[in-house]
């Protein structure tokens, strides 16, 4: 009897010893890939609208095209709380997912946020757990400590790979923290919102430092991402259009600075397209991605005129994959819609 209550003692013992060597095996294995700003991006993959509660299958399809780099353009988790608790639970969920622990362990991240994960539907600066609400999102997002990113209100970031001749700089706008208000339209508008003519999606501060980043990058290839979309205009949802100002201000400073290969990119809609606009400065017309919904897209198709489209919209679960053809004069991108299967829904290639 005392000889096998030892024995089960030292069972115990020693199971807990090879938890204790498999779980510290594991971490070494899945820990997160840092960013790393001397490696050529080629392949940049890039989502928004993931809910944490729902399944992480999206995952191991994105690794399947081997990404250099991904970028959350928000509504990265549902948080949709003014409690800081709940708000950092909903991350720890997805942090811990399987699924997306190993894609970390794989690829470098960087994100920014939209509404959902900035904490209220649709919100705006007066969102009142928004500073806190920032701390967690660069937590999740593993955001370098020593980035001037953290020490300024607002979560907009840059980040720069590559060496010279094959740069991209990756520019992440918030246009949540210091948005302002927007007015219900009236019912039969076909709109959610009135346009506000005279408010700021980016505040001043994040402006200026827009220009001056633009003004003294030496990039190929600019990256400009933004949870709400900014080239269409007709749709009746949140979109850069509702401050009809504010999206010329962007387009006019894309003109004055010309920054080479600017690529638009945004979320939000449950849905992807491409996009594009032709502006003073450039030969080709710009294009601006839109890639959202990884977890949940629309149940039901309906018709969503925008005059800006190229090729169709997909209403399936979805991310996006960037490839930068670096060999070709000029530089040639191509971009893939793809779904849950990494099924090829839509491509598009262009050089500017
Ligand atoms: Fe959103």
């Amino acid at each position: 009897m005392f000889i096998n209550s030892l024995f089960k003692k030292k069972l115990v013992l020693w199971l807990c010893f090879l938890g204790c060597i498999s779980s510290f095996a594991q971490s070494k294995i899945e820990r997160p890939v840092p960013l790393n700003p001397n490696k050529t991006l080629q392949t940049i993959a890039f989502g928004s609208c993931n809910n944490q509660a729902k399944k992480q299958v999206i995952w191991p399809s994105i690794l399947k095209n081997q990404p250099d780099l991904w970028i959350w353009l928000g509504d990265n988790i549902y948080g949709d709380t003014e409690d800081m608790r709940v708000m950092s639970a909903k991350y720890q969920r997805l942090k811990v997912a399987s699924a997306y622990r190993f894609f970390r362990s794989k690829c470098p991240v960087v994100g920014i946020w939209d509404d959902h994960d900035f904490g209220v539907n649709d919100g705006c600066k007066t969102y009142p757990a928004k500073a806190r609400s920032k701390e967690l999102l660069f937590d999740f997002l593993e955001v370098p400590k020593e980035s001037p990113a953290w020490r300024r209100s607002g979560a907009y970031q840059t980040y720069t790979f590559g060496p010279r001749g094959k740069r991209v700089r990756v520019i992440l706008l918030d246009a949540r923290y210091f948005r302002d208000i927007l007015q219900p339209a009236p019912k039969d508008s076909g709109q959610r919102y009135k346009p506000n003519e005279t408010g700021t999606i980016l505040g001043e501060s994040q402006w200026t430092w827009l220009e001056k980043i633009l003004t003294e990058s030496k990039a190929d290839v600019h990256i400009i991402a933004s949870g709400i979309q900014i080239i269409p205009t007709q749709h009746e949802y949140e979109k850069w259009g509702n401050f009809p100002k504010e999206r010329q201000r962007l387009l006019n400073l894309l003109t004055k600075i010309c920054p080479s290969n600017p690529i638009l990119l945004s979320g939000d809609r449950h849905m992807a397209e491409v996009s594009e606009i032709t502006i003073d400065g450039y030969k080709n017309p710009i294009k601006e991605i839109t890639a959202s919904g990884m977890t949940h897209g629309w149940p039901v198709d309906r018709k969503e005129p925008n005059q800006y489209r190229v090729g169709e919209k997909v209403i399936e679960k979805n991310f996006a994959v960037l490839n930068i053809d670096w060999e070709q004069s000029p530089v040639a991108f191509e971009v893939e819609v793809r779904g849950v299967e990494n099924q090829l829904y839509h491509s598009l290639k262009w050089s500017y």
